[in-house]
């Protein structure tokens, strides 16, 4: 046991298994008492099961640390109330909430179904949002809190997971926008985007759609390579600790990556080139953007996803 968060006390949804996990076992190892919420649903979010959360809690204070368990879903914006609530309830406060829960359901965009789609957005946009909106009200009081939310890199586009894609970038606007919402009241929000070996990312039908994606082109043999061997869950939780401690206080509104000891940051999402149209009004023609939009906006563009020939 170390005290870096001494007296703090966390939430961290989809705490159960991965990457949540760890992080709970972490941030209790640095002296934070700590909600662990999971319901123990499957990959792609159907059924419950309470081992998941209850064996955490039990590791935690086999090592000596203090931790409740929450079996609600984040999905829903009263349960997350009360998962808010049972913290500040059973340790007096809240300073840090890890929003990790997630569950996936990956399929090409013609083949999505609307539940697909709204499983997925309402776990990871929705449920980051419900965690939190009931944590934000606590911390702007209190003037001081962590918020910290997984991301992925699948936000910069994805194949075969564009629901997914589409949360998790939602995760970052909505990141950055509450991190300007709360700076001033002391509470920071930021992102991390892991890449760890779990059941989400490397199981046996996982690593055979990873195959299927390399034989189809849609991804390099380097990246399928990175793929198969990819680190453990345990790389990520000491970046996230440093996030959530003191030491961390004016580090807001960023998205971090990190894969086992290759810890890196997003560049911020700026406009590089413009161009100005000075006659007519200023309104630009069909006509004139065929002519400037290759020569100028768009020197240098590959397209990411090329039409191929007809077969
Ligand atoms: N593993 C990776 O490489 C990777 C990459 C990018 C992002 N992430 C993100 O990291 C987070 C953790 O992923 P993981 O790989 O550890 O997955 P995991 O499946 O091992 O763990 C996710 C946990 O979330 C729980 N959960 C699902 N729905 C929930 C709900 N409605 N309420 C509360 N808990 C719920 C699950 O029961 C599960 O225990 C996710 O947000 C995921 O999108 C993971």
């Amino acid at each position: 046991m170390s005290d870096k968060l001494k007296g703090k006390n966390a939430v961290v949804t989809g705490a159960g298994r991965g990457i949540g996990r760890e992080i709970a076992l972490a941030l209790a190892a640095e002296g934070a008492k700590v909600v662990v919420v999971d319901p123990g649903v499957s990959r792609g979010g159907e059924g419950t099961d309470l081992a998941p959360a209850d064996e955490v809690v039990a590791e935690i204070k086999k090592r000596g640390g203090k931790a409740v368990a929450s079996y609600n879903s984040v999905a829903d914006f009263k349960a997350a109330e009360g998962i808010i609530k049972q913290c500040v309830d059973s340790f007096g406060h809240i300073d840090i909430l890890i929003n990790g829960a997630g569950i996936l359901r990956e399929k090409m965009v013609w083949n999505l179904s609307e539940e697909d789609w709204d499983m997925v957005i309402t776990v990871h946009l929705k449920g980051t949002f419900n965690c939190s909106r009931h944590a934000a009200g606590f911390m702007r009081e209190q003037r001081y809190g962590r918020i910290i939310s997984l991301t992925s890199d699948a936000w910069r586009g994805t194949v075969g997971q564009s629901n997914y894609g589409a949360a998790k970038g939602g995760i970052v606007s909505f990141t950055r926008s509450i991190a300007r919402e709360l700076g001033r009241y002391g509470v920071t929000c930021n992102c991390v985007a892991p890449m760890a070996a779990t059941r989400m990312t490397l199981t046996e039908e996982v690593k055979a759609g990873w195959r299927k994606r390399y034989e189809a082109g849609l991804i390099t043999k380097e990246h399928l390579d990175e793929l198969l061997n990819m680190p453990g869950p345990e790389y990520i939780p000491p970046v996230v600790t440093y996030l959530a401690s003191d030491k961390a206080g004016n580090i807001n509104g960023q998205v971090f990556h990190i894969e086992k000891g290759r810890v890196a940051i997003y560049s911020e999402p700026v406009e590089v080139r413009a161009i100005y149209k000075t006659e007519a009004g200023g309104m630009w023609t069909f006509g004139d953007l065929e002519q400037a939009v290759p020569k100028t906006l768009l020197v240098g563009y590959v397209n990411p996803a090329p039409q191929e020939e007809k077969r």
